[in-house]
């Protein structure tokens, strides 16, 4: 008999959607459906923890157990009390947290929505069984997901516990350091292959470069992680997940892969990308030095440069604007002959790069809009005109 499968979401930064059902079609998931920022499939348990383990560019995986119109707040807590059979799922002696994403001009506190979703559950068991279960918001054994778009609200178990951009490598970070699943988005975006040398001359922490060795080799990314929400689910099952994170990699043949390079003008930066990358077990694959980009001159005549400079927060709108264009001066004279994609939220110092992107992504880094522009530089590459759009 085939194993139950329930539908599952996986949740992902806006303009990841279509790498995210790729990596699910490439699982094995079945029913693959498109949303904003999500992807539906079908799964049953083991899905469940290969997506977990295995997928790049996903930040959550949620098993929804309930959907319903809801009026008000305590509509909400009746609904959550009298709707669902809690005690199909865990017990008063396991501890509980609810997060919660709300849209809504219905439900316009989402601390008070959550609170109210903690109460009905606590009453549920109180009622029933004459214990409750306690509330642990850091390390909780089940984590209950709240999505509220206007009055139509759902209720999941989040499988995945912590998101999962925390990988588990990353011990030490740099200013601004760029969220692991949305590193591990554009690298896939910019189609580099392993074969090919990648800079990433802005390194920070190391995250570009790390996400980029991972898929060069091919280790899923919940390899580092100490712990996903579903192992501490009544129902989890050890042998699956051990079958799973057992599986031998395939041999990967690493006997045509370019250099990974990365450089930071910061040496704290660099330090920290150092022991990032040692965590991640990838000190052979990738190469750090402390450079000036400015000064520095790639040691090859092509290949791929990744990275996200300084957006400017701490520096006055003159200099970033002078930095990007200088960025963009010495594209020109020492990288001809790479791809070179850059992401910035800082649209308007973009624009003083004075390339014409061959393409541009729109993605968001957390609550910031973002481009992800790529540059092809050649003999020759032009400037564009300030004029042109
Ligand atoms: C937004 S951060 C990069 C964060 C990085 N992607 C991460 O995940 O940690 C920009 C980095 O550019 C570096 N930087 C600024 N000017 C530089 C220069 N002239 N040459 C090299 N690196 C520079 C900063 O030290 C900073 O670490």
């Amino acid at each position: 008999m085939d194993k139950p499968k329930d539908t599952l979401v996986a949740k992902t930064f806006y303009g990841l959607e279509d790498l995210l059902a790729k990596e699910l079609e490439d699982l094995g998931a079945t029913n693959i459906r498109k949303a904003n920022r999500a992807v539906y499939f079908d799964g049953d348990k083991q899905m469940m923890y290969l997506a977990n383990y295995h997928l790049r560019t996903a930040i959550s995986i949620l098993k929804p157990i309930d959907n319903f119109e809801s009026k008000d707040e305590n509509d909400l807590y009746q609904k959550v009390k009298n709707r669902i059979a809690w005690d199909n799922y865990f017990t008063n002696k396991h501890t509980f947290s609810v997060e919660a994403t709300v849209h809504s001009s219905v439900f316009r506190h989402s601390q008070y929505a959550i609170l109210r979703v903690k109460d009905a559950i606590v009453d549920y068991f109180r009622e029933k069984t004459g214990k409750r279960p306690y509330i642990d918001t850091e390390n909780p054994d089940i984590l209950i997901n709240l999505y509220i778009s206007e009055r139509q609200c759902t209720i999941s178990f989040n499988s995945s516990g912590e998101p999962l951009f925390k990988r588990g490598y990353r011990v030490a970070t740099s200013i601004a350091p760029l969220n692991e699943v949305l590193a591990a988005g554009i690298v896939m975006l910019s189609g580099w292959h392993p074969s090919q040398n990648l800079i990433d001359p802005m390194c920070g922490s190391g995250t570009i470069l790390i996400e980029a060795a991972l898929i060069a080799h091919q280790l899923p990314p919940g390899i580092f992680r100490k712990k996903f929400g579903f192992e501490t689910w009544p129902d989890f099952d050890a042998e699956i997940f051990e079958k799973i994170t057992k599986d031998e990699k395939e041999n990967v043949d690493t006997s045509s892969f370019c250099s990974i390079i990365g450089m930071d003008v910061d040496d704290s930066a660099l330090t920290k990308a150092r022991l990032n990358v040692k965590n991640a077990f990838l000190n052979p694959y990738i190469h750090l030095k402390v450079a000036d980009f400015f000064e520095y001159t790639p040691p090859f005549r092509e290949g791929v440069v990744i990275t996200n400079p300084p957006y400017g927060k701490r520096i006055k709108k003159e200099d970033i604007e002078n930095f990007y264009k200088r960025l963009g001066d010495k594209l020109k004279k020492d990288y001809t002959g790479f791809n070179v994609w850059i992401i910035s939220n800082n649209l308007q110092a973009m624009k003083n790069v004075g390339l014409h992107p061959a393409k541009k992504i729109k993605l968001y880094n957390g609550p910031d809009i973002c481009t992800l522009n790529c540059y092809e530089i050649y003999e020759g590459t032009k400037k564009t005109s300030k004029h042109k759009p």
